[in-house]
């Protein structure tokens, strides 16, 4: 068994195949999970891993503080080869990757998402729950942090809010009906008096996203983009029905869409007169009066 610790740019070309094939063949193929694996945050990661004479075995990867967690620096995408678990692999990558945390960043807490099913083995390195389940890619979470003190709920103390609620989003016009956009626009400032008509034919030439919530046929949330794929996109439309309000959803529809490699490298604009707060949290800053923009 050999524990490896690199950044990424150090990485040679057969250690990040070996990494990612390892991440895709248990979190895409084996957890049955379409979310974008490769989500560019590897790029800035501190990278630990084993391997042993088949190879890789168990992996983390560190985030710097403001990544994952506003306040904390993170670890994440832990996971041992289905044929070598159990057999204290991740022990030893967890121990590395707290130690190497440590080391970088200091004695500070440390934060990462668990699926619930790994709670006791996140415990075990002193990690504590912090928030109720929520439902990450379809997956649920708890998130846990380690060295924050017996209290402090995770939600208060960073201002955020996991979905509540089990949700799925959707994308483009298939799934998602005119006349449901249309009820939950009539509600808004910005969209109030827009024809249907002109709602479906904006449909019809952006990329659409909307949010389900389990118990409730229709459609909770709406968000649209446009966009040339090339140099801007455009995020309009953004809106969460009256009734599921403080339950994340409008948090997550955002981060969902901005994490779309359709997106990546785009400059982002939109215009906003009372969410700058909601927006800014995804790097958007504010330009004149109601506009926002992204590099
Ligand atoms: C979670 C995971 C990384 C554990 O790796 P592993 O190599 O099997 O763990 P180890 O054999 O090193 O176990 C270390 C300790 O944790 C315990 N443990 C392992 N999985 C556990 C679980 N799901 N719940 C509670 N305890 C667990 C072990 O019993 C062992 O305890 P001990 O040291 O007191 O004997 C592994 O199950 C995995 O890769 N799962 C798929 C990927 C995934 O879902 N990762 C989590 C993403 S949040």
């Amino acid at each position: 068994m050999e524990l490896h610790v690199k950044k990424f740019q150090d990485l040679t070309p057969e250690e990040m195949y070996g990494i990612l094939k390892l991440r895709v063949d248990v979190f895409v193929v084996e957890q049955h999970c379409l979310a974008p694996e490769l989500d560019d945050r590897d790029q800035d990661a501190i990278h630990v891993w084993i391997t042993d004479e088949d190879g890789v075995q168990a992996y983390l990867r560190i985030l710097a503080k403001g990544v994952e967690h506003s306040e904390y620096p993170a670890i994440g995408r832990v996971l041992t080869s289905e044929t070598k678990r159990s057999a204290g692999y991740g022990r030893v990558v967890m121990e590395e990757g707290i130690r190497v945390l440590t080391e970088t960043y200091g004695d500070v807490p440390i934060y990462l998402e668990a699926q619930t099913y790994a709670e006791g083995f996140y415990g075990k390195f002193g990690f504590k729950k912090v928030s109720e389940e929520f439902i990450l890619d379809g997956i649920p979470h708890y998130k846990m942090v380690r060295g924050a003190g017996e209290s402090g709920n995770e939600d208060t103390a960073v201002g955020e809010v996991p979905a509540k609620v089990n949700f799925r989003i959707v994308e483009g016009m298939s799934q998602i009906q005119v006349e449901d956009v249309a009820r939950l626009l009539k509600t808004t400032y910005w969209a109030g008096q827009r024809p249907v008509e002109k709602i479906e034919k904006s449909m019809r030439h952006s990329d659409c996203y909307g949010i389900y919530v389990d118990g409730e046929p229709n459609l909770v949330g709406f968000a649209r983009v446009i966009t040339d794929y090339a140099t801007t996109y455009y995020l309009a439309d953004v809106i969460i029905d009256e009734s599921q309000r403080g339950n994340g959803l409008g948090k997550t529809l955002v981060s969902y869409i901005l994490a779309s490699p359709k997106y990546a490298g785009l400059r982002g604009i939109l215009v906003t007169k009372d969410a700058h707060g909601l927006y800014e949290k995804y790097g958007f800053e504010r330009q004149d009066g109601r506009f926002m923009s992204k590099i």
